[in-house]
């Protein structure tokens, strides 16, 4: 099996072109035998990963404990607050200690730049569970679920709404795979001017682009994929007004809908705030592949953890 080019995975521009279609077509494959009935592919038998929570997960922390299970290893689940971390205990004590016991740890922080200080301490693969800045799991996991649905690409994916950590890995990830990423987004919450600088050197080099548009209407009209995420990301709660009021134009409903090309499929990261970012009659509807989508961490998460762990 082809390595990646990265010992750790904190962000989707630790990937080239070549790693991504390596964790796609390999996750690929981890579904398939699945499917059909290989329910233990043992690959990193006596092998840990540790988790650690800085925030709530249903998704993420399932599918790496489950995933791990099914590779023939074990995930321990670890809230910051219960390790001494969570008394203080410097960063770099934490990540050299856990990195002897432990042969990969994955970890949800509010602060991408404690994560990349945990990662240059420990000597073991670090993956990025989710942090303010990024979530890398999940695009990995949009872009597999987009190629499931719709075929090889090149895609036009747009993301209604804020420029979050969601969008940040999704924009990095469509433009790694040569696609079109429009944002449409209110003034003042644009994915962070860095992350959108890497991603348009990737849509440059990789034949994709990225853009920005304000009016939701016109972004959808080419649409292949119409992805939404939360308007108050956890952490953002103290902005929660401006924000519900920022976005409100931004809802993915059947109005927006419309304006989209019928094949066009809806997704979302979950969890959702029905009625808000995203409607019923939309979540509900056959375009929606939002179960698919959160079922296909668990292939993709399989994937990464083989090729990094193995
Ligand atoms: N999409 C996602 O990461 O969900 P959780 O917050 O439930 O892990
Ligand atoms: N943007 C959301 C994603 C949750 C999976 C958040 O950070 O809360």
């Amino acid at each position: 099996m082809r390595r990646l080019g990265t010992r750790h995975l904190l962000s989707v521009s630790d990937l080239d072109r070549e790693d991504v279609e390596t964790v796609l077509e390999v996750a690929r494959q981890m579904k398939a035998r699945f499917l059909a009935g290989e329910r233990v592919i043992p690959v990193l038998e006596g092998k840990t990963l540790g988790l650690v929570f800085e925030k709530p997960s249903t998704r993420t922390r399932i599918s790496f404990e489950v995933a791990m299970h099914q590779l023939g290893g074990v995930a321990f689940t670890y809230s910051r607050d219960e390790l001494q971390l969570g008394r203080g205990e410097a960063i770099k004590d934490t990540a050299a200690v856990m990195g002897r016991y432990l042969d990969g740890v994955m970890i949800r922080t509010g602060d991408h730049s404690a994560l990349e200080e945990f990662a240059r301490y420990c000597d073991v693969p670090v993956i990025n569970g989710l942090s303010d800045l990024e979530h890398p799991c999940q695009a990995l996991t949009d872009v597999f679920t987009v190629v499931e649905k719709l075929g090889e690409g090149p895609h036009t994916v747009v993301f209604v709404g804020d420029g979050n950590n969601v969008c940040s890995s999704l924009a990095l990830a469509c433009a790694t795979l040569g696609w079109r990423f429009v944002h449409a987004v209110p003034e003042g919450y644009e994915c962070p001017e860095e992350v959108w600088r890497e991603a348009e050197r990737r849509a440059d080099r990789y034949g994709g682009s990225v853009e920005v548009v304000r009016d939701p209407e016109e972004a959808v009209k080419d649409a292949d994929v119409v992805y939404t995420d939360v308007w108050v990301s956890m952490g953002d709660e103290d902005e929660k007004e401006e924000r519900l009021k920022a976005f409100k134009p931004y809802q993915v409903n059947e109005e927006l809908m419309s304006k989209a090309p019928d094949h066009a499929i809806v997704m979302h990261c979950m969890p959702i705030q029905r009625g808000y970012e995203l409607t019923d009659e939309v979540a509900d509807s056959e375009r929606s592949v939002i179960y698919d989508q959160a079922e296909n961490r668990l292939h993709v998460q399989k994937a990464i953890l083989a090729l990094l762990l193995g």
